[in-house]
């Protein structure tokens, strides 16, 4: 049994066995309908508890399909719904109880305290399914969108960021370590990435580059990544965080400082930070991005159950 917390606690081979993993099962499924299992059910009878603290579309839905598509079937659960989540049980008796009935639990929350308590008390894998430090699972799916598109390893490439140094961004940073690729950010000054998560990047002998220009960040590119301004978490004034990120936004013109075939990806939902015109057009694969997570997460699952050949 392993769990799925944070990319950098991951070893990279073990990731780098996920997306090989994907691929071969996203090859396989070509002629299966939605709901259609895998050949060999590798995961029948097993039951996904995923509890949502906050919003989500893409994260439950893929991951519904993902068991589903394995062979075993999934429960989504709001915490208000829970005596947990009014104060009424504790956590450590709650996760005996989750370890009971089911086989894994996915957990999207405010708080990544939460997700450890839980890990020490459950005796099933857990996945985080955003906190605010990381949003795991997004990037690994986003690294296979790439190499899917790109026809090349990760590590030939030249990615950027531009927007805030959120969650997602952590884990493309965690990414741009355990698979060696070139990582650019472009943010405003008083946007850097946390100095917990650059502290980390200077000890494993890595580095990012850091930009306050967009154009000096996207030169070059071959992927081009962004995410919301506001996140979910964020407790700012919305309105002042937005008008500082007014020249961050992913335009036309800044795409043509990039590759020729510089491709933009986005987690989604969006927000004002990507014009309409690049979101929707020809570069942009926010569509096959967001489908990816099903294939993805159907191997981080056999992963996490112990099941990953
Ligand atoms: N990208 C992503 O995690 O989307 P949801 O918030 O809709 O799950
Ligand atoms: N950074 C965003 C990602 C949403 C998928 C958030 O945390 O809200």
């Amino acid at each position: 049994m392993k769990h799925f917390i944070n990319l950098k606690d991951i070893p990279a081979k073990d990731l780098r066995k996920i997306l090989v993993d994907a691929k071969n099962r996203k090859k396989k499924r070509q002629k299966l309908n939605t709901l259609e299992v895998d050949k060999g059910s590798p995961l029948e009878g097993k039951l996904l508890i995923q509890m949502f603290e906050k919003s989500s579309l893409r994260t439950r839905l893929s991951f519904y399909l993902a068991i589903k598509q394995l062979g075993g079937g999934t429960l989504t659960l709001r915490s208000n719904e829970l005596h947990l989540g009014e104060g009424g049980e504790t956590l450590e008796d709650t996760a005996k109880i989750l370890s009971t009935y089911g086989d894994g639990f996915i957990l999207r929350t405010d708080n990544d305290n939460k997700i450890e308590n839980f890990k020490d008390y459950l005796s099933i894998p857990i996945i985080n399914g955003l906190s605010p430090s990381s949003h795991p699972t997004q990037v690994l799916s986003d690294i296979f969108t790439i190499e899917e598109i790109k026809k090349k390893p990760i590590s030939k490439l030249n990615i950027t960021w531009i927007g805030d140094s959120n969650n997602v961004l952590n884990s493309l940073i965690a990414a741009s370590v355990k698979f060696n690729f070139k990582l650019n950010i472009g943010c405003p000054k008083n946007y850097v990435p946390n100095k917990l998560v650059l502290d980390w990047v200077k000890k494993n002998k890595r580095k990012i580059h850091i930009f306050h220009n967009v154009r000096e960040a996207s030169i070059n590119a071959d992927v081009i990544l962004s995410d919301k301004v506001i996140s979910l978490n964020d407790k700012v004034n919305k309105k002042i965080k937005i008008s500082q990120f007014k020249n961050f936004r992913i335009t036309q013109k800044l795409i043509s400082h990039a590759k020729k075939d510089c491709i933009f990806l986005h987690c989604l939902p969006r927000g004002s930070e990507v014009e309409e015109r690049v979101f929707f057009s020809k570069q942009s694969k926010v569509w096959q991005q967001a489908l990816n997570r099903i294939h993805v997460q159907k191997s981080i699952l056999l992963y996490c159950f112990g099941k990953l050949r």
